[in-house]
Parts: C-alpha cells; structure tokens; sequence
C-alpha cells in the first residue's frame, strides 16, 4: 500500500484504534485482488408498462429467479402512480425510475429495505408497496427511510415523508421515517445484516454516495444489491449546459462515478443503477481508496468531515 494511503489512515481512523485500523486497511489492499470480474449488464430503459412486464423478465433472468412474473396488482399499482403524474410532487423519482425499482424489489423480495433520502416518501411508498405484494401483510417495519432534513426542500410546509400516508394509507405503518439523520444513523437502529436492499437518492455530490454506500454495507446482506439513483447526473449536466442551458442548481457525478467505477456485479436502467455487495465487505476497501483520491465536490469544512468518516466506515468493514 502507498505510503500516502497508510498514513491517511492512521490519520483519519477513529481515535483509539488508529494503528489497528491503517493495518487492517493494509491487510484488505493487500488481500483482496485488485481485478474483480464484476460483471455489467445494461437493460435498457422502462419506457411504457409493456416494456415493464418484458424488461421484468429479462431482469429476473439476469438475477437468477428465471421464469418469475409480476405478481398480482402489481400492474394496477403502477397504472395508479402513473395517472398521479400530472399532480406529482416534484423531486421524487421518475415512472422509468420506480418501474424499475418496483422489478428489482418484485424480483429480490427482499423482507426489508433502507432508503437514504426520503423526501416526501414517494419512493419509499413505493418500496413499502412492492415488499408487500411479494410477503402479504407482515406487521412489521419493512421500510426504514432517512433523511437530513425535517421539512421538504420543495415545499417548507410539508414534514418530510408526508406522502407515506396518502399514497399506500394500509401500508404506511410498514415505514418508519428517520428525519435529521443520515446515513450513519444506521449503527444506532442496530441493523446489521438485516436488510435485503438498499436505495440511495440524497446528496449525489462526490464523495456523499460512497459513503452512503460505505456506511449501508454493513446492514446490507452480503452479495445484496444497493439501488443508485441519478448515475448520469454529471454528464447530464455537462451537456446541456455544452448546449448553452442553464442549469439550477448542480449536476454533480458522485453516483455516476460510483456506479461506473463500481468493480463487482451491475446492472443500470438509464440513470437508475443496482450494484451487488461483495460477499466479504473488507473487498470495498481498496475501491474506495482509489474513490476517495477523485476530486471530492463537496467542499470546505464539510468535506473535511466527510473524509474523516469516509476512514471511519472502512473500521466496519474489516
Ligand atoms: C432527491 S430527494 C429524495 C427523493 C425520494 N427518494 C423520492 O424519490 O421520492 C433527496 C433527499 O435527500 C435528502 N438528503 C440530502 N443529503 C442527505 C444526507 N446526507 N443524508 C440523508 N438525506 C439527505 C434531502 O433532504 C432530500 O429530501
């Protein structure tokens, strides 16, 4: 291991167990092989809700559940979100966005999901709607979804996850909302190994959704899949304003260099990407020390803190 990455981290570990975090770091890079055949498949985008049923198939396919179909009323509930696009919120995830959350969560039927960044929980409603199709009416949280804030940026009058209830009202005990919180709040629920899949929508300025990512593996089960969303933000933004557009706010690439760089299992539907957990988590350490050498696009104090807790995620790794 470079003698630059060593002593990042001694520096930044967590205090107390600094030498013994730098060795482990060395010990992954130096363990874990540095070509991994990850494999990448790219299905296309969901255009229509004909291509729903074809498209779930070939996703299906590609994770191993051949043969599998929608189950009953899945159709009927993605007719009922599309009909709401004309009133939507905005800032909530797009039809060609959830048809294919909604295969993946169909497909995996994953038991329990965590999203970061919920917003006004369109996402998560829709996460919460497709576990139950597969699982009937478990009691239980299914959905754990967290955010920074309290109140919607897009309307400072709505608390955050305020959709929750007028979109699936029998489900929306089956969510429980974690507001001012990020993505580090998941060591305090004590969820490790519990959740099936991930989806990460909050900052996507780099290096914010590899930490995510960091910081999710741990409570994601091994060889389980974390859903990206906007993995062609950067380049998105690039163009247009290439076109002379003017764009609000930034079109920053922290997803799309996180999911182009990601070295094991992917699979992308236009700019809405899953990635797999590697079984054994110490694996990432390597990728993300080459991650955390990119151009960080947060800036200042907060990119300071970011760093710091960037090294701290690899202490649960190892
Ligand atoms: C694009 S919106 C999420 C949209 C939602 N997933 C949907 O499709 O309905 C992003 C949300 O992430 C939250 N956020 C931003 N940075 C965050 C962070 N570091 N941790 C947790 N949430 C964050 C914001 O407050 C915002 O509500």
């Amino acid at each position: 291991m470079r003698f630059a990455r060593y002593f990042n981290a001694l520096r930044y570990a967590p205090r107390g167990r600094r030498l013994e975090v730098a060795r482990k770091i060395r010990g992954a890079v130096t363990k874990e092989p540095s070509n991994v055949a990850g494999g990448y498949c790219d299905i296309g985008e969901f255009k229509s809700f004909e291509q729903f049923e074809i498209k779930y198939r070939i996703l299906a396919a590609e994770l191993g559940c051949a043969g599998k179909i929608p189950p009953p009323g899945e159709l009927d509930f993605l007719h009922a979100m599309v009909d709401l696009d004309d009133v939507r919120y905005p800032g909530g995830i797009g039809s060609r966005d959830y048809f294919f959350l909604t295969a993946l969560v169909s497909i995996l039927a994953p038991r329990r999901v965590v999203e970061i960044g919920t917003l006004t929980g369109f996402s998560a409603a829709i996460i919460a709607a497709a576990i139950h199709r597969q699982h009937g009416s478990s009691n239980g949280i299914t959905v754990e979804t967290i955010d920074a804030r309290t109140h919607c940026s897009i309307d400072e009058t709505r608390p955050i996850g305020f959709e929750i209830p007028e979109l699936i009202p029998e489900l929306a005990s089956n969510v429980r909302v974690h507001t001012e919180r990020e993505s580090d709040f998941l060591r305090e629920l004590g969820t490790r190994d519990k959740f099936g899949l991930a989806f990460i929508d909050a900052d996507h300025r780099h290096p914010w959704p590899l930490l995510d990512v960091l910081r999710l593996a741990p409570h994601v089960q091994g060889g389980g899949w974390i859903v990206l969303h906007d993995i062609q933000l950067g380049t998105y933004g690039r163009k247009a304003e290439e076109a002379g557009e003017t764009l609000e706010g930034g079109m920053p690439y922290g997803a799309e260099w996180l999911f182009d760089r990601w070295p094991f299992r992917k699979i992308r539907s236009f700019h809405i990407g899953a990635i797999e957990l590697p079984e054994r988590k110490g694996a990432l350490v390597p990728f993300a020390l080459n991650m955390v050498e990119e151009p960080f696009e947060v800036t200042g104090k907060a990119a300071k803190r970011i760093r710091r807790a960037l090294y701290q995620s690899f202490a649960e790794l190892i």
